[in-house]
């Protein structure tokens, strides 16, 4: 397979050089980690770069070095002090790797999700929390998210300016699937079989794909990311979930919940989740119409 390359920037608006994509990555996660939380001269940083990445990189890590470096400065990701002798800086907007190292478990993530509580299988709760903290660590194109940017994330890119979040969202669908479930359950007489555990892990994977698909462009702005264009977060969602060992039963509902499972049959748990998802989402399409013609 072809190698993948990144055309790195100038910030003098110079001509970029054509170089690998790992190469680039490797680079930049080092220079931002050397100017995590100090600044640097020009051959302190460079010597930094030497010491951490000599034993590992093929290549001529001070030509690598400059060129990247000159692509963060033209992304405004890092930048120079005004006085002498000049030092580099990381901005306050740079995406730095925040969540590097970082391991989530149950506790963290019913801080985001408080119904993985409601799980009642032990390990289904633990895979559910093993797939979001692999999101959240791996999701910004790579950068991870911490906690409050995930809070701060919009429920939809595609409903305007609304109040709504993601987070919220979710939280919201899980809670309606639950009352939803506690109705059908006493309206019939026939009995409706619903798979608790299942239609409530289902409820918070669904989106488990959108940390994924999102990424944040060099002013901070959410945006859907390369990942995001290539795989809508119905499949990147499923991956990532069966890699965490989740059942079919929820595979299922994080496959289907959206337009995407239009054409097949349903499982009761998804056509919960299906239309509270839906009820969420029309509302924010009607406030976000609203606040456009504000
Ligand atoms: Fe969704």
């Amino acid at each position: 397979m072809a190698e993948e390359k990144i055309l790195t920037k100038h910030p003098l608006g110079k001509s970029g050089k054509n170089i690998s994509k790992q190469k680039y990555d490797t680079l930049k996660k080092a220079i931002l980690s050397a100017l995590k939380n100090r600044q640097l001269t020009h051959t302190e940083l460079f010597s930094e770069l030497n010491k951490s990445l000599r034993s590992k990189f093929s290549g001529n890590i001070s030509w690598y070095g400059e060129t990247v470096k000159l692509d963060l400065e033209a992304r405004k990701m890092i930048g120079r002090t005004s006085l002498k002798p000049q030092k580099y800086q990381v901005k306050s907007n740079a995406i730095v790797m925040k969540t590097e190292g970082t391991h989530y478990g149950v506790t963290q993530i019913a801080q985001l999700f408080p119904s993985l509580k409601r799980i009642k299988d032990k390990s289904l709760r633990e895979k559910v929390a093993s797939v979001w903290n692999e999101a959240i660590t791996a999701g910004c194109g790579g950068k991870g998210w911490t906690f409050d940017e995930l809070r701060a994330i919009k429920f939809t890119l595609l409903a305007g300016d609304i109040e709504m979040t993601f987070v919220a969202h979710l939280n919201s669908c899980a809670r309606q699937c639950i009352a939803i479930a506690d109705v059908l359950e006493k309206s019939f007489r026939c009995g409706i079989p619903i798979q608790r555990d299942y239609l409530i892990a289902g409820a918070l994977l669904a989106d488990v794909g959108k940390p994924l698909e999102y990424d944040k462009d060099a002013s901070g702005k959410v945006i859907q990311g390369k990942f995001g264009q290539q795989l809508r977060h119905p499949f990147s969602g499923v991956a990532l979930a069966h890699k965490h060992g989740i059942p079919g039963e929820v595979l299922h509902i994080i496959a289907t919940h959206s337009h995407e499972g239009d054409k097949v049959e349903r499982s009761i748990e998804s056509i919960i989740f299906h239309h509270a998802d839906f009820v969420d989402f029309d509302i924010a399409k009607v406030l976000g119409k609203r606040a456009a013609k504000k």
